[in-house]
């Protein structure tokens, strides 16, 4: 297949103008826009939350890729769904088989795709195998999360693609997202690992013209 997504992380952008950061993706026609949502406890930064969501909204009908860096989410996660975002990502360390079971529910009545996301240093854990053939996500984090600007952390290639392969001999039938560090130069080894949707922080937003590198990142995959 060679199904491919783009989806630019605005944090990447003027935090003091994020609703500008939503426009240039739309313009740019990304397939989804990437909302980093960060608490300052699962990781040091904060960013916003779901009423900076809600006010974004209404710019654009692009699919919201709600990425949740926060504690507990599984309190919080009604509250990204009634701000609009349509897909929404928690992170493994944070769950267990009963929140996140919780949190699939939850997700599932309410249309909204559900997504896993794992840390650099953490492997998949045995309670969300039941969960695989029903995902619509997995976020493999190829940067420590908490920021972006840093550099792909180079072994999450052989990883992107391990787990590729034990997500397909399980029944996945989602899309792996690689996130962090994503640029021209990677891109298509991250395609080649399994990945099929492709965060875009610094390489993306944080370009003069938001349009002509998102072309450059399809020409990449596109042959
Ligand atoms: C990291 C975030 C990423 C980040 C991506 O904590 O989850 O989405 O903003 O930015 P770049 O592409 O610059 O690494
Ligand atoms: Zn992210």
């Amino acid at each position: 297949d060679c199904q491919f997504l783009i989806s630019p992380s605005i944090i990447a952008g003027d935090m003091a103008n994020l609703e500008n950061e939503v426009k240039r993706a739309a313009l740019a026609r990304a397939d989804f826009i990437h909302l980093d949502v960060m608490d300052g406890v699962f990781v040091p930064n904060k960013t916003f939350d779901h009423e900076k969501i809600k006010q974004l909204r209404s710019i654009t009908p692009i699919p919201f890729d709600t990425h949740l860096m926060i504690t507990e989410p599984v309190k919080h996660v009604k509250n990204y769904v009634d701000a609009g975002s349509d897909i929404i990502t928690v992170h493994v360390e944070v769950c267990d088989e009963s929140s996140f079971g919780e949190i699939h529910d939850v997700l599932r009545s309410n249309d909204v795709s559900v997504g896993l996301a794992i840390n650099p240093d953490t492997e998949l854990p045995s309670w969300s195998e039941k969960f695989i053939p029903g995902l619509d996500q997995l976020i493999i984090m190829s940067v420590i999360p908490g920021k972006s600007g840093q550099k792909y952390i180079e072994p999450i290639h052989e990883k992107t693609q391990r787990i590729s392969k034990f997500l397909t001999e399980r029944g996945f039938e989602g899309l792996i997202e690689a996130d962090g560090g994503v640029d021209l130069n990677n891109i298509e080894s991250c395609f080649s690992d399994g990945a099929r949707i492709f965060v875009g922080g610094s390489a993306i937003i944080g370009q003069k013209d938001v349009r002509a590198t998102i072309v450059e990142f399809r020409k990449k995959l596109m042959h």
